[in-house]
């Protein structure tokens, strides 16, 4: 048994994944100047691992810090309730601000994330999700980097999770059903 037996589907291949970060990369360093002094803020859990490989790619000075975000319990559909379970460390007032996220599903957790850090007057403040799903859209909420938009599917893996499993492979899959449904599902 192996953790890659619970996928069904590759959605998004690792070789794919990593092309695709190194552009990201590419365009956010073109975006910014070193004099920004641009803050990077990650989204835990789900975008660590986004980060940690985006960030290697950002040929510009920026530091990175860490919030975390709650919007689920351990199912496969949003609460609609979004809490800050860790704050940021600093103060972002007159920073350039780049969120860095997972994935944008029905956009409440951006939504909110956007709206609370406009509060601390950061200088500018954009969003890099690595996925989106636009069909599921509730809340229009802007994108300025987006590394791949994808079906309404749940998917795991690169750091996104199923009960809190799966954020290690390396691609992005989509679980067999029985995975997620348990094996009595109709
Ligand atoms: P939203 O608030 O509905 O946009 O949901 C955003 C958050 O829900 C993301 O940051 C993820 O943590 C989680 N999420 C949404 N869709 C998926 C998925 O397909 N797989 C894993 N997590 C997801
Ligand atoms: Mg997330």
């Amino acid at each position: 048994m192996s953790l890659h037996d619970d996928v069904g589907r590759v959605l998004i291949s690792e070789q794919a994944l990593q092309a695709r970060v190194a552009e990201l990369g590419r365009a956010i360093s073109a975006v910014y100047t070193d004099a920004d002094h641009l803050l990077i803020v990650c989204v835990l859990k789900g975008a660590f691992v986004f980060l940690a490989d985006l960030t290697r790619h950002v040929d510009v000075w920026h530091a990175v810090d860490f919030m975390e975000i709650s919007s689920y319990g351990a199912g496969t559909v949003s609460s609609g309730v979004v809490r800050i379970l860790l704050d940021l460390g600093r103060s972002i007032e007159g920073r350039h601000v780049l969120v860095v996220e997972d994935i944008v599903d029905s956009g409440r957790t951006l939504d909110y994330i956007r709206r609370n850090l406009s509060t601390r007057r950061p200088a500018s403040l954009r969003v890099c999700a690595l996925l989106s799903k636009p069909s599921r859209r509730e809340v229009e909420v802007p994108l300025d980097f987006v590394g791949f938009e994808i079906p309404d599917e749940f998917v795991v893996g690169y750091g996104l999770d199923f009960a809190e499993g799966y954020r290690n492979l390396p691609y992005i899959g989509v679980l067999k059903r029985e995975v997620y449904a348990g094996p009595d599902a109709p």
